[in-house]
């Protein structure tokens, strides 16, 4: 949510920033702007709407030349998406421009502060507030002025600013909201993610909660917010530039369906021994600790909250410890039972969502021990954690989350079955046995990619409904809220995800003729009584008019009367279904949205990764 470059060198700061924002515009796309430093001044742009409306004023109106920079790409939380409130705001001299990304909760206060002192302002942002304290107490040293500014402000921020007094040198801080240094060769970087500087450099640094960082070409100084010296975690990024390109793709989205089974394939990848042991080295937590759990609690948003859904099934099944799924954003709110007994495991892409943050800020308060699933080194959460079980979807840069939603399902197999590994619920063979289904699943994807054309066809056919229900029973279930939440959030359809068996308890009032359904059978194999009964459902949706379009296995022939369209998927184990029935809901959703003509990658309204509360 909002993305941020900061940049130092000698290189054009105009041309380094803004290829910097275009690779972090999936942090939001309601305005985008620049500011670059040269001795004499400072020269900004900034317009409303996606960044390709601010590179056509800049073909307008070039910048001058300077090596010193800051961008911004924004999504809107004070003040609607206009020029006005694009960053950056500069102070009464126009002498600093700041960037911000997040909430600056005691903006009012703060305003109402400046205005008493006869100070304009311009916008109606929480952001411009920053850029006039900040030229209130400059006094020669910007570090020093970010310093004392940030000792004032409440909420999640995270500032990146330049000064033209101080024509070397550009300056971050951070609370709660994201920022990574880039170390370059005579330059350095600010980022929201290393993304914004992965062209340049892989080499990086982590910083912690409230700190300040001054980049200069030569050095980076990182101190706390009383100015106490302090230091960042270093880090290299295990993958490059090529991999955040579109690679011949017309969209990342569909780019990133079809890396799936690489996605899947590396996550597991060095995690098995010769004997099907699990070993998973950032678990940080000792098997006496695991031993002690007494039970689990999921947290997280969005598709990785369907994720958490599914790791109920698995960690109940596997080690019988009881497991809570919440949405991280009514976790804490409910004082919710916790103990030192209590693991919660957040599951999160981005490492940053704000809600999960909070939710694992609020566990660790209570004694709880707290384990990260997350596909972003060097982000928030893992930091925050007492460990981490890496994703390694590589960069997702699409808004709807795909290879890193069926990652996350697999981290939380490898989590369920180390915990039964380490409590000893379950045998080491048959631990090795589940480990091998889970090596055949990325084949298992590749299968479902070769037969998804279909969906293709099924997409343009759907363009005219008004709305399109998922059905699915026990893990089928999030994958229907899934394929739910993703036709929702690309082809701005009104979809909604329900257990089957809920069906008769009122949607099935919503049935009307032609109403395309979506039904995810579960295996035959795994729980006849469940399979019976969703074939059940099928039958009494289409007696009623619905359009049934039937996810099930390749042997399964009990279903194919009843299917409007029948959608074949590789026979894998139950708790394993999700990994391939999920990948078809996945394209339906990007192929029905292109064929509406939306924008598949940036959705409106959405942000990828979502900063603020
Ligand atoms: C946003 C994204 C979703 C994502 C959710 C949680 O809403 O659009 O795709 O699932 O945030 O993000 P996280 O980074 O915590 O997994």
């Amino acid at each position: 949510m909002c993305g941020i470059v900061g940049y130092v060198g000698e290189q054009s700061a105009v041309d380094v920033v803004v290829e910097g924002l275009r690779r972090l515009e999936y942090r939001g796309y309601d305005s985008a702007g620049v500011a670059v430093v040269t001795a004499e001044a400072l020269s900004v742009r900034r317009k409303a709407g996606k960044l390709a409306n601010l590179e056509k004023l800049l073909a307008e109106q070039p910048i001058s030349n300077g090596t010193v920079g800051v961008g911004h790409t924004r999504w809107a939380t004070h003040g609607p998406p206009t020029d006005k409130n694009a960053h950056p705001h500069l102070d009464v001299t126009d002498r600093i421009a700041v960037v911000h990304n997040g909430i600056i909760e005691n903006f009012a206060s703060l305003r109402r502060e400046l205005e008493v002192d006869g100070v304009p302002l311009t916008s109606d942002t929480d952001t411009e507030v920053v850029a006039h304290l900040l030229g209130q107490v400059f006094d020669g040293n910007l570090a020093d002025a970010m310093r004392q500014v940030c000792r004032r402000l409440e909420g999640a921020f995270t500032l990146v600013a330049v000064h033209a007094d101080e024509p070397e040198v550009v300056v971050g801080a951070r609370r709660n909201s994201p920022l990574v240094v880039g170390l370059g060769e005579g330059e350095n970087f600010l980022g929201s993610d290393v993304s914004a500087f992965i062209a340049h450099t892989r080499h990086a640094v982590e910083l912690g909660q409230d700190q300040v960082v001054q980049i200069r070409r030569d050095g980076v100084e990182i101190t706390t917010f009383d100015g106490a010296p302090a230091s960042g975690r270093e880090f290299e990024v295990d993958w490059d530039a090529s991999a955040a390109e579109k690679g011949g793709y017309d969209f990342f989205m569909m780019k990133e369906i079809y890396e799936q089974p690489k996605a899947v394939a590396d996550t597991l990848l060095g995690r098995v021994d010769d004997n099907g042991m699990l070993h998973l080295d950032e678990m940080r937590l000792s098997d006496e600790d695991i031993r002690d759990i007494d039970k689990v609690v999921v947290v997280a948003c969005g598709s990785a909250f369907h994720a958490g859904l599914i790791a109920k099934y698995a960690i109940e099944h596997w080690t019988r410890l009881p497991v809570e799924v919440e949405v991280a954003s009514e976790f804490r709110y409910r004082d919710p039972i916790l103990t030192r007994q209590t693991l919660v495991i957040a599951i999160s892409q981005s490492g940053e969502t704000m809600d999960t943050l909070m939710a694992i800020r609020h566990a660790r308060d209570q004694g709880s021990r707290v384990l990260a699933i997350c596909n972003v080194n060097g982000s928030t959460i893992p930091r925050e954690s007492d460990a981490v079980v890496y994703t390694y979807a590589g960069p997702e840069v699409a808004v709807a989350s795909t290879k890193a939603f069926l990652t996350q399902i697999v981290a939380v197999h490898l989590v369920a079955l180390y915990l039964a590994q380490i409590r000893g619920t379950k045998w080491a063979d048959e631990i090795a046995l589940h480990v091998s289904e889970l090596a055949d699943i990325p084949a298992a994807v590749d299968q479902v990619l070769e037969t998804v054309e279909p969906m293709r066809t099924l997409a343009r056919s759907m363009v005219t409904a008004k709305a399109v229900l998922f059905l699915g029973r026990h893990v089928g279930y999030p994958v229907a809220l899934e394929g739910a939440l993703k036709l929702k959030e690309l082809a701005y359809m009104h979809a909604e995800g329900f257990p089957a068996g809920e069906l008769k308890h009122g949607p099935i009032a919503l049935i009307e003729d032609g109403l395309p359904v979506v039904v995810i059978v579960p295996p035959r194999s795994g729980r006849p009584v469940l399979h019976d009964k969703i074939v059940s459902n099928i039958q009494e949706i289409r007696a009623r008019g619905a359009r049934t379009i039937v996810i099930a296995e390749e042997n399964d022939d009990s279903v194919a009367p009843y299917a409007d369209t029948l959608v074949r998927v590789p026979v894998v184990p139950t708790l394993l279904q999700p990994l391939v029935a999920t990948v078809p809901l996945q394209v339906l959703a990007c192929e029905l949205a292109h064929a509406k003509g939306f924008d598949v990658d940036q959705p409106r309204n959405l942000a990828k990764s979502v900063t603020v509360e």
